[in-house]
């Protein structure tokens, strides 16, 4: 633990993904945290230091800070009336029939605050939002009439790391609203420990502040679908994506980080957000300058149906009755998280079919099968592949990168690997007698 010299008291609203790990990572900075959720069974859990998800590092960090009395959680908002920092971090998903985000949890967070506010209280937005949300909810804030202001400080965690990239953000935003130099004091009481450590700081407005978040992902999304769109052009020419990747990310200015070609990418942000993003624009008017983003979710879609293609081609055409492994399902490893994840829907799209699929992961087998009961679920990859024509390696945890071909030839009925996350190496698997097929390499 840090210590800091003004520890402050501060309240955060939503204790999912991100606010479980915003809590526990400020309690361990040194303040004095309440995390508030509606959720009793979630809380309940996370004041055990049994967060309600699997996140690398995070029960440590919460059994400490809850024994040292610094976390407290609570059901009741009113509890967040001794903070005098209040972060929103509620969810905000893909609205049912459209492609704009959800504000239902946000906007009912903020005014459940309001009778809790007392002068000088700064309320911090978390949460991915459409550019324009801060400044509305600037207004609601200051129109509660107690001298109370808003911010807007978006968060860049990864899942799997999520408890470093708190701790140690690679950079902090805070958009406030004109000349409260109040909001970027508290940001930066909040933050001492970070900007100690030399990590840079952006101050600036609501609506740059909301789109630096939204650009972010949409940036690292388009990465991802540039070099699958390169591996679809690989797959007509012969070329190998893989050693693609390699020589363009040997220039300093494109780098070779998040050029995985592969299945694409999932999860609960990137997908949504770039949609909420074009729905966005729309609104605005400027949707032209974000068309590409419609070809950057089309080329990620059509690679799970590539994957399922390969798979009938190995299959010799058919799938129906065939016996899939499918090793991982989470929509990245050191995740438990399905939201939308490609390895999950390439299973399901197999089963639907008419394949049997064994499905397996390290830790996303329970969020897997509350979505999709139908699918066949085992512990580890050597059951799951016991018997099976094909093996589909969808999300590349460690234990499946090191795997030894030697585990699986013994039981499998049919040796073919079919790696969606070019994770592997080939020469090692066709060494062992096996076929092995990828995307976007011969
Ligand atoms: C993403 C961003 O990376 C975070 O900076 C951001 O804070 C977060 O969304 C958010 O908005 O909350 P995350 O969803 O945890 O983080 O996952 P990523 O590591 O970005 O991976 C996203 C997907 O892209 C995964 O399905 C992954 O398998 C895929 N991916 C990633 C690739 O297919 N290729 C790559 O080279 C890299």
């Amino acid at each position: 633990m840090t210590s800091l010299s003004t520890p402050l008291t501060i309240s955060v609203i939503g204790c999912g993904y991100l606010g479980a790990v915003h809590a526990a990572a400020m309690a361990e900075l040194g303040h004095r945290v309440i995390g508030i959720d509606v959720d009793k069974a979630k809380i309940d859990l996370l004041a055990a230091g049994r967060p309600p998800f699997y996140e690398p590092g995070l029960p440590e960090l919460l059994t400490s800070a809850t024994a040292s009395g610094r976390l407290t959680f609570s059901t009741d908002i009113a509890a967040a009336a001794e903070a005098t920092v209040h972060f929103v971090a509620v969810g905000t998903p893909q609205r049912a029939g459209s492609n704009a985000a959800d504000l239902t949890y946000v906007d009912a967070a903020v005014e459940s605050l309001l009778p809790h506010l007392s002068e000088g209280d700064l309320v911090v937005g978390k949460s991915t939002v459409p550019v324009g949300t801060a400044e509305r909810l600037a207004a609601v804030v200051s129109g509660a009439g107690v001298g109370a202001t808003l911010a807007w400080n978006p968060e860049f965690l990864r899942e799997g790391f999520a408890v470093k990239d708190t701790i140690s953000p690679d950079r902090l935003v805070y958009g406030v609203g004109e000349g409260d130099e109040h909001a970027e004091s508290v940001l930066d009481a909040v933050y001492a420990a970070a900007l100690a450590a030399g990590t840079p700081k952006v101050v600036t407005g609501y609506a740059t502040a909301e789109l630096v978040k939204v650009s972010a992902n949409a940036f690292l999304a388009t990465k991802i679908s540039f070099i699958n769109a390169m591996a679809e052009v690989a797959e007509a020419t012969g070329a190998d994506v893989t050693q693609l990747a390699d020589a363009i990310g040997f220039d300093a200015r494109i780098g070779r980080r998040f050029l995985n070609a592969g299945l694409g990418f999932g999860g609960g942000c990137l997908p949504k957000d770039i949609r909420g993003f074009m729905a966005r624009a729309e609104e605005l008017g400027v949707e032209q300058a974000l068309s590409f983003l419609s070809e950057v979710d089309s080329i990620n879609l059509r690679r799970r149906g590539r994957m399922v293609d390969l798979a009938t081609e190995v299959l010799d055409g058919d799938v129906s009755g065939k016996r899939i492994a499918v090793l991982g399902l989470a929509f990245k490893p050191d995740s438990d998280d399905v939201r939308d994840s490609p390895a999950l829907d390439v299973a399901v799209r197999l089963a639907e079919l008419g394949a049997i699929v064994v499905a397996t992961d390290p830790e996303a087998v329970e969020t897997s099968r509350a979505r999709h009961p139908e699918l066949t679920y085992v512990s580890t990859a050597v059951e799951a592949a016991q018997d099976a024509d094909v093996v589909l390696l969808l999300t590349e945890w460690k234990q499946y990168r090191d795997l030894d071909p030697a585990e699986l030839t013994s039981v499998v009925s049919g040796r073919a690997l079919l790696d969606g996350r070019n994770c592997v190496n080939p020469v090692v698997w066709r060494e062992a007698g096996w076929t092995y097929r990828a995307l976007g390499r011969p």
